[in-house]
């Protein structure tokens, strides 16, 4: 997601740009840039890289008698964060400047439109297409030609605009927010409220489908179909305090609870009907081993990745801490594929094992959230999350959707490779960020968990199948934010040695779908039990036998198991973010720890 803020009014229009795009740039931080209309012109100053750079671009420059602007700060979904990526883009003759938030899935082909009648495009974003579509249909009113621009797209958009010519900022948001704020002697706009905080306590909240024209004393909102809307203007009760993480206590908490959007966002434009769409540039045919390389939470989606690519294509995969793969000489084929896991695409290990992979011939795709990022320029083709910024340093939501990705990449490769659509499995995804939702709602339930276990000083998670990489992840959840030493086990190892550790009180949580594994899990609970442990169960549904032996339950929606690790890992998050913030560590900055392990 992108940071979108806009000032019309007698203030210093570049000032305030600027502040508001730092209160929004936990939304999006790879590139930045503001364009205002000073002496009947558009001035844009934009560049790679967070705020900081482009402040330093704008100590060079002066803004005579400007009035109004926009500003953006990216989060890149098509491009990588360069200059010229960065927004606001502007059309042909920079008589316009738009500011886009979201993604065009039809730009390539409004691209080519465009191009056909003349227009020369400077970037390689799918949001500048609007600065040229609104040009295409200007007749001296940027409202209707704003109007007639989104009716041609398809996808999700905020946008904010403005023309040289035209004292007013011309908004019109889809599945993405603009809100606008009503100052004295000044209006504003922003993607988040949080923009806005100090600045006015009065504003509207565009809905899907409506158009604003913001001028300096006054707005007026109109439906797409020209019918005029009279928007009731709410009150802004946000403290500063909380705005930098939009009302959550912390980043964690907040992308923990981002997860619904994040797996729309995924999936939006992937799924269509009963197929998946990917462009991956590999030819999945030819291909007979897969080898899946990361690190951390990532190796953790990676094992998962193994269960499901496995289930559904029949292809052997192989898992790799990337840290090792590079120095164990692998042994490499014709036929192997790799698979590169980064949020960050920075990782240094996974970067080395991806470098080698190549040197030695193989095909390698990446998973990666962050676009532009090293990882993702290096590898032959792969799947962008679109998770947004991942700023707290515990992997979340990125996590889920790296799972997901790795099952639209499975069902992807197995419609390339002849096979028939799995349609169960494609109805549940498209209906998982309604289901998360509803693990969402349970939250208080884990929170008076934490509270009776945040002082234990050890815990065991235990999952079979597909969901003991999920026990892994619980684990280093916990541990990676409070310091309490956990383990994550297959549940049949239990036998094997760690029951040693069980005493009484000891906490160990399961995770215990009611999938084909559950009566074994179920009796590996009464194994613990009998020692005098604690049960914390994630369940499908309750029953006698649970009930019985477990001391906590938590009840998630029942899934098919390759989509279950996605709902059975949140109240996990949860519980380990709990916790921590009972310990009163810093949650978002765990000690040690960076968000982006650059070194080797
Ligand atoms: C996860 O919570 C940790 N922050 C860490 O294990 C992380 O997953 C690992 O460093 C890999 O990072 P990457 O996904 O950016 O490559």
């Amino acid at each position: 997601m992108c940071g979108i803020i806009g000032y019309i009014g007698e203030g210093d229009v570049a000032e305030f740009l600027v502040k508001g795009l730092k209160r929004l740039e936990y939304r999006g931080y790879d590139s930045a840039g503001i364009s205002l209309i000073a002496g009947g012109l558009i001035s844009t100053v934009k560049c790679g890289g967070n705020i900081s750079k482009l402040e330093k671009k704008l100590e060079k420059v002066e803004f005579k008698d400007a009035k109004l602007g926009i500003g953006h700060t990216r989060w890149a979904t098509h491009g990588e964060p360069t200059d010229e990526n960065a927004h606001p883009h502007t059309s042909c003759k920079d008589e316009i400047a738009i500011a886009h938030n979201g993604i065009i899935e039809n730009y390539k082909t409004l691209k080519k439109m465009l191009m056909d009648k003349g227009h020369a495009f400077k970037s390689d974003t799918d949001s500048e297409v609007i600065a040229h579509l609104i040009e295409e249909f200007y007749d001296g009113d940027l409202e209707s030609a704003v109007a007639r621009a989104v009716k041609s797209i398809e996808g999700a958009y905020a946008i904010a605009s403005i023309h040289k010519s035209e004292d007013r900022i011309v908004v019109a948001c889809k599945s993405s927010p603009i809100v606008i704020g009503f100052g004295d002697g000044a209006m504003f706009i922003a993607s988040d409220a949080a923009a806005l905080v100090g600045n006015t306590n009065k504003v509207v909240y565009l809905s899907d489908g409506e158009i604003a024209s913001v001028m300096c004393d006054r707005i007026h909102v109109r439906k797409l179909n020209g019918e005029s809307v009279n928007k009731q203007v709410k009150r802004l009760d946000a403290s500063l305090s909380d705005v930098e993480k939009g009302g959550f206590k912390h980043f964690m908490l907040k992308e923990i609870f981002e997860q619904p959007e994040s797996l729309s966002n995924l999936i939006r434009g992937r799924v269509r009907g009963n197929s998946v769409k990917l462009t991956l540039n590999v030819n999945l045919n030819s291909v007979s081993r897969i080898i899946i390389i990361a690190c951390g939470t990532s190796w953790h989606s990676a094992i998962i990745g193994k269960y499901i690519i496995e289930n559904l294509i029949r292809v052997p995969v192989e898992v790799d801490y990337a840290s090792e793969f590079k120095y164990r000489n692998p042994i490499i084929g014709r036929g192997d594929l790799v698979i590169a896991i980064s949020q960050s695409g920075e990782t240094a290990d996974t970067i080395g094992a991806v470098r080698a992979a190549k040197q030695k011939g193989a095909r390698v795709i990446g998973i990666v959230n962050v676009v532009g990022s090293t990882i993702s320029r290096e590898v032959d083709g792969g799947i962008y999350l679109r998770a947004g910024p991942e700023i707290s340093v515990a992997s979340t939501k990125a996590f889920t959707s790296q799972v997901l990705a790795l099952l639209l990449f499975a069902l992807y490769a197995r419609q390339a490779r002849g096979g028939v659509a799995d349609n169960q499995l494609l109805n549940e995804i498209t209906d998982l960020p309604n289901m998360v939702d509803r693990v969402l709602d349970n939250a208080k339930i884990v929170e008076r968990i934490a509270e009776d276990l945040a002082q234990k000083r050890n815990f065991l998670y235990l999952g079979r199948g597909i969901n003991y990489p999920v026990a892994l992840e619980g684990a280093l959840k916990l541990k990676e934010i409070s310091y309490i030493h956990a383990e994550g086990y297959p549940a049949g190892e239990m036998k094997h040695g760690p029951i040693a550790l069980i005493d009484e009180g000891f906490p160990v949580v399961f995770i215990s779908p009611k999938d084909g594994l559950y009566d074994k899990v179920v009796s590996n609970m009464e194994e613990v039990k009998a020692r005098k442990a604690i049960v914390i169960a994630v369940i499908n549904e309750i029953d006698e036998n649970v009930r019985q032996v477990a001391d906590y339950i938590i009840e998630v929606p029942k899934t098919s198991p390759l989509v279950s690790p996605i709902i059975n890992v949140i109240p996990l998050q949860l519980l380990a973010y709990y916790i921590a913030d009972l310990k009163g560590v810093d949650v978002d900055r765990p000690r040690n720890l960076a968000k982006s392990v650059t070194v080797e």
